[in-house]
């Protein structure tokens, strides 16, 4: 079978289109994670506000943990209209021919949560969502979910303790570049199978947000975590840009007001998801965690500057120095 009828004999099943008119409207919002993250948060909180502020014509049905799509094929889902809502990390967006979207992975761009937070509200956020409508997707909210943490099987304090790992990346070529420039072998998988290759050796190492390293256990099949804080793993919530202008006025409106007011709730929660999850992971004492020393911080951001040249070639030159000027990094 072609992977097309896969996706969409995927959404088909079990999940009509309302045929009467006075039947909801079934909105499918499909993500990778579990419900107990910022995203898992957000796209519930985005279906109680949906259905509350159409009172009750418009019904969100949210798919979490790859249970209807993993990585790559959600995204072509969207663009086939098998499903209408998803909220990838913007480390994904190649594939929607926008990878313009890798520079927000640039490593130590955002020095903090705030500065992340102003950056996706402000030009940087909307360049890059006018980069999507001629791919026929619309842009309709950056979500946080926080500082990337790196893990592996050994300790991972000098970037020298990088080589020849085998680590997971979930997309971006900039984490490729970054890591194959310390001697890694960066491999990309889907989420949902992140925890099974470190449990089987496939990978060695990983990177990912607190929340995700508690929800999916990857704390049980990494020995140590470094608290590294080299970049950040945001979301960008999209759409199928037909589906979203083709809803009729009267649904619009509120479903744009429950999605302004889901972004505002995910972005105030995630910081505290991830403080909260890293406790639970100190707590279950499986993976120890390395705190850098400023002396050590220096060593990887020194180490990882390199990538921010190659990147030019990559996402272009507008949109780092646009994004340096936001979030006050300076090359050096
Ligand atoms: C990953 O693949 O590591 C992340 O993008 C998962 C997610 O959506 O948080």
């Amino acid at each position: 079978m072609k992977r097309r009828d896969v996706i969409l004999g995927a959404a088909a099943a079990g999940l009509a289109v309302p045929g009467r008119a006075q039947q909801p409207l079934a909105i499918k919002f499909s993500h990778v994670v579990a419900d107990d993250t910022p995203k898992g948060k957000g796209s519930l909180k985005f279906k109680e506000l949906a259905e509350k502020y159409t009172q009750g014509r418009v019904k969100v049905e949210v798919y979490p943990n790859s249970q209807l799509f993993k990585d790559k094929e959600e995204i072509e889902a969207l663009q086939l209209g098998a499903v209408h809502l998803l909220a990838p990390s913007t480390a994904k967006f190649a594939p929607l021919g926008a990878k313009e979207f890798e520079a927000l992975d640039l490593p130590y761009i955002f020095p903090t949560e705030a500065v992340w937070s102003k950056v996706a509200a402000g030009p940087v956020g909307e360049w890059l969502f006018a980069k999507l409508e001629p791919k026929g997707v619309k842009g309709l909210g950056y979500w946080n979910n926080g500082f990337y943490m790196a893990s592996a099987n050994r300790a991972l304090v000098t970037p020298a303790d990088f080589r020849g790992l085998k680590i997971r990346i979930s997309g971006s070529k900039i984490a490729d570049q970054m890591y194959r420039g310390l001697g890694a072998i960066p491999q990309i998988l889907s989420f949902s199978e992140l925890y099974q290759a470190l449990q089987t050796g496939v990978v060695d190492a990983c990177e990912n947000s607190a929340s995700n390293y508690w929800t999916q256990k990857l704390h049980e099949v990494q020995s140590h975590i470094t608290l590294s804080n080299h970049a950040n793993l945001q979301y960008a919530v999209i759409t199928n840009l037909k589906f979203w202008t083709g809803l009729p006025a009267d649904l619009r409106g509120p479903l744009d007001q429950a999605m302004r007011e889901a972004t505002a709730f995910t972005n105030s929660i995630a910081l505290k998801e991830n403080e909260d999850a890293l406790a639970a992971i100190r707590a279950a004492g499986k993976a120890k965690i390395i705190e850098l020393t400023p002396a050590q911080l220096k060593q990887w951001q020194d180490s990882f500057r390199a990538v921010h040249k190659w990147a030019e070639g990559r996402v272009g030159k507008e949109i780092i120095a646009m994004l340096y000027k936001e979030s006050g990094y300076v090359a050096s």
